[in-house]
């Protein structure tokens, strides 16, 4: 699995569904970064090959989230396996049965298997959508109930918020691994990200990595931009 980062570590979203704009990327980024994120909008247009071009750059977050039954879960992350990413993600609400078979499936990877992520809500879920969908008592108690649930089946960490690493890291402690989007520097556009923190909040909150999109993408020099942040982590 990929070691922890000393220092937070960043790991650039590449979110777009052109295979030269991800490979200029990843090859300005790969020396300032320590991981490469892809999702579905990249895997949908280009498929498995694409991806291990990118791989060949640099560690995959290969951020798919998987929810399904556990059999096809595990089947998927075997397929996604071949294609050797540091980090796939799941959805911790698909339950302990579907994140188990997912981590039992990505240790068949042997030493080098990717670290297994669950999500638990998404950021773009309020209490009123969960409750629609008969889930009463808000975001906040719903990833801490999904949190307990996903790192008890054996997930390695959690995709989170920056305001959540705080009640996770009080609620589970140093172990989980938690991987952390919605991060601007300071002086930044917000995009369209709500509940934002800086890079070093962040880290000194307790994330472990930094998933940064457009701060470092849509930056005039991305490697410069991505290695500007680099820099604050470490000081
Ligand atoms: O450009 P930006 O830094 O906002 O990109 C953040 C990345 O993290 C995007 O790939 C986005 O899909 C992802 N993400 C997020 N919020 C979540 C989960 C993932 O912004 N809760």
């Amino acid at each position: 699995m990929i070691p922890r980062p000393p220092h937070a570590g960043i790991i650039a979203a590449l979110d777009t569904g052109s295979p030269q704009r991800a490979e200029a990327l990843a090859e300005a980024l790969a020396p300032h970064v320590g991981c490469l994120k892809l999702g579905l909008e990249y895997f949908v247009a280009n498929g498995p090959a694409a991806i291990a071009r990118i791989a060949a750059r640099a560690p995959i977050f290969l951020d798919l989230k998987f929810h399904d039954i556990p059999n096809t879960v595990a089947g998927a992350v075997r397929s996604a396996c071949a294609l050797r990413p540091a980090m796939l993600t799941i959805h911790a609400a698909g339950g302990p049965a579907m994140v188990e078979a997912a981590r039992r499936a990505a240790e068949e990877a042997g030493p080098d298997r990717p670290a297994i992520l669950a999500v638990t809500v998404l950021t773009s879920t309020d209490a009123a959508t969960l409750a629609s969908t008969g889930i009463s008592g808000g975001p906040a108690q719903q990833v801490l109930r999904l949190a307990r649930l996903a790192l008890d089946a054996g997930a390695d960490g959690l995709v989170c918020s920056p305001r959540e690493v705080p009640m996770i890291r009080a609620a589970h402690g140093a172990g989980p691994l938690l991987v952390v989007p919605g991060i601007r520097p300071a002086g930044s556009a917000a995009d369209d990200q709500s509940r934002i923190a800086t890079p070093e909040e962040t880290a000194d909150a307790g994330a472990d990595w930094l998933v940064i999109g457009r701060p470092i993408t849509a930056a005039p020099d991305p490697a410069a931009a991505a290695a500007a942040i680099a820099g604050s982590l470490r000081r």
